[in-house]
């Protein structure tokens, strides 16, 4: 009898457009693990909403990031690919562990502090206890392995001392110990317009980031205005010190690619930028243009998207339910 995979789960919020930074840094990966682990993808709309979020907006982002997921090779009949709201079992372990936490270790989060900001008594209490929800994403499913990029590694420590604890105050040897899983040289893609801010989806710049439906003219013309130097390309990747936007296209094309950044710096030294970015923008046209077109087609079809949406939900419900019955027993709730 074939053993049983370990389940991975991971969670991707429904804000703003999906661009080359969610492709690399995880979509990309999360296609990856589907032959060798059983995944459930998250479309994690109850965390989109701890900042507010305009309702038609957000429908519209969880049906876009689901066909994005989708369109990049992520298969509902291997994978579970669903959106948070549909599967009550995440509000309802996020209560028990709001329980759980002290109000110490959320003081600690990072995140929180940073997305806060100065105004932290306007910050809603939602984003305050947000690491709680991704912990209860996780351990409603016992889900053993977590791919996440380094923002998300403290949140992962969190979900692993809460799992302590109750298993602790409870008597119990419950929930599992959660594993972040590390994939390879992590791609973190940098602004196109500042080498040493992330590619994200709130710049305001939209030359900052290129994004999965940009068409091919549009990745073209956003890598020809990415900023760079004057100096040519290094023989290897450890002479791009110091160069944060040239370190980051060599990066994004190592991605592309499948190669060692050293392996591109070998390819291109000596060459200007000019011509190097004429190579990526043909790597990121050839690799990216389809699934934008893909994702555009699944786009117009919101009722199929609506409909994979939906039996991802009926099949992570499955696996949710029970054992959300046993923590109910566990903690002393009566059964209904
Ligand atoms: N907090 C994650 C992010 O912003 C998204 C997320 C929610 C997640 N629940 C999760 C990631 C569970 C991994 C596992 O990127």
């Amino acid at each position: 009898m074939a053993e049983a995979k370990e389940r991975v789960f991971s969670g991707v919020q429904p804000t703003g457009n999906l661009h080359l930074g969610n492709y690399l840094g995880a979509i990309r990966n999360w296609v990856n693990l589907q032959h060798d682990y059983d995944c459930l993808y998250c479309v994690v709309d109850l965390h989109a909403i701890t900042v507010f979020q305009e309702p038609e907006a957000l429908r519209a982002s969880t049906r876009e990031v689901a066909a994005g997921l989708i369109a990049a090779g992520i298969d509902p009949r291997h994978s579970i690919i669903f959106n948070q709201s549909q599967v009550h079992e995440h509000a309802e372990l996020a209560w028990i562990f709001n329980c759980v936490t002290r109000i110490g270790w959320l003081n600690r989060m990072t995140q929180f502090k940073d997305k806060a900001g100065k105004n932290r008594e306007k910050a809603s209490s939602g984003l305050y206890v947000y690491p709680n929800l991704m912990a209860a994403d996780i351990l409603a499913y016992k889900a053993t392995r977590v791919p996440v990029g380094e923002d998300q590694k403290q949140h992962l420590e969190l979900t692993r001392d809460i799992a302590q604890k109750f298993n602790n105050d409870y008597g119990v040897d419950f929930f599992p110990e959660v594993e972040p899983l590390i994939l390879g040289e992590a791609t973190r893609v940098m602004s196109l317009r500042d080498g040493k801010a992330k590619m994200s989806k709130s710049d305001p710049s939209e030359y900052s980031r290129i994004t999965m439906t940009d068409n091919a003219d549009a990745i073209a013309l956003k890598i020809r205005k990415a900023r760079t130097d004057s100096d040519p390309l290094p023989e290897s990747a450890a002479d791009l010190a110091g160069r944060p936007e040239a370190a980051n296209l060599v990066g994004i094309y190592a991605a592309l690619t499948d190669q060692t950044r050293d392996a591109v710096c070998a390819a291109f030294a000596g060459k200007g930028f000019a011509d190097f970015k004429k190579a990526l923008a043909e790597v990121c046209v050839e690799k990216l243009a389809p699934i934008g077109e893909e994702m555009r087609r699944l786009t117009a079809d919101p009722a199929y998207v609506d409909s994979i949406l939906r039996e991802g939900a009926q099949k992570a419900q499955a696996l949710a339910a029970p054992i959300l019955r046993d923590v109910h027993d566990i903690v002393g709730f009566l059964r209904p």
